[in-house]
């Protein structure tokens, strides 16, 4: 029997912008999926065509439970989760041999199988390696850890990242003179929180201003404009939605003595909750008992 665990992804500044080139911050987050797999005759498999991808892919059988941390299609990257951290517990389970960027490989290749060409390597790779990383071009650049806390705010309105991917396509073919300026715009924005990543108020002013051009490329939710709104009114440096969008997560960041303040606004406001911070590990394999 084997255990492994990776984290959730958020993404800090830059989502969408990145489909396009540009760059985008995205982290490593405490909320964990925890895989366990068991070489059996009888496979007994969630229901999960990640899951079952990961055993093709490796080219055994065996079962699995998954014990996960992360809420589903909320926009932290908990199907990329589960995809490295199955992969990572069947190559031990059944002594594979594969190296920690083999596994990030794979699972990025089943994403993308399994989410029909839309997956980006993105949260695959956040939830192998753990820690900050500068997103640009595909290729990822890891950052200085940084010991901020992030209240997020899942609005429990179920969305698709794919055709959040698409809505903002439609847009950019449509209107590219409208479109292409606030994609720059937000490109622009991830280059300006690197030089200021150690002054939470401008990071704030920041992500308010990327909350703003999310809106105007048209993935907002009234839901996760109430959540955003809540979250400055109690004393966040700055709040934004997280992830695709139209639904699924905003974040927020906030001063520490503010943080439970700022969470008890979200559920006030029909959200859920979670307060976090980086999490520099990746995939990490679990002792047992
Ligand atoms: C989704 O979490 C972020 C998007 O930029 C898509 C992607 O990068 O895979 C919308």
């Amino acid at each position: 029997m084997a255990t492994w665990s990776a984290p959730g992804k958020l993404f800090l500044f830059g989502e969408h912008a990145v489909v396009y080139g540009k760059p985008g911050i995205a982290m490593a987050i405490r909320p964990r999926v925890y895989v366990t797999v068991r070489k059996s005759s009888h496979a007994h498999h969630a229901r999960s065509l990640y899951i079952e991808q990961c055993f093709k892919e490796m080219g055994v059988r065996g079962s699995v439970y998954i014990n996960s941390q992360i809420p589903s299609s909320s926009g932290l990257g908990s199907s990329g989760a589960v995809t490295v951290a199955t992969l990572a517990a069947i190559n031990e389970e059944f002594n594979i041999g594969k190296t920690i960027h083999e596994i990030a490989n794979l699972a990025f290749k089943i994403e993308k199988k399994v989410q029909k060409g839309r997956a980006s390597p993105t949260d695959t790779s956040v939830s192998t390696y753990g820690g900050m990383f500068l997103i640009l071009n595909g290729e990822r650049k890891r950052l200085a850890p940084q010991n901020y806390q992030f209240v997020i705010g899942n609005s429990q309105i179920s969305h698709s990242t794919s055709r959040m991917v698409e809505r903002v396509a439609q847009f950019k073919e449509g209107d590219p003179s409208i479109c292409n300026p606030i994609i720059d715009a937000i490109g622009g924005l991830s280059y300006q929180a690197l030089q200021h990543i150690h002054d939470p108020i401008r990071l704030g002013e920041l992500m308010d201003i990327n909350h703003a051009l999310l809106e105007a490329l048209g993935v907002g939710h009234p839901a996760l404009s109430r959540l955003v709104l809540a979250c400055r009114q109690t004393g966040a440096y700055g709040a934004k939605i997280t992830g695709a969008g139209g639904g699924g997560c905003m974040v927020a960041l906030a001063p520490k003595n503010l943080k439970g303040r700022v969470a008890g606004a979200i559920e006030v406001f029909d959200g859920r909750a979670i307060i976090t911070s980086l999490d520099c590990e990746g995939l990490r394999r679990e002792e047992e008992g």
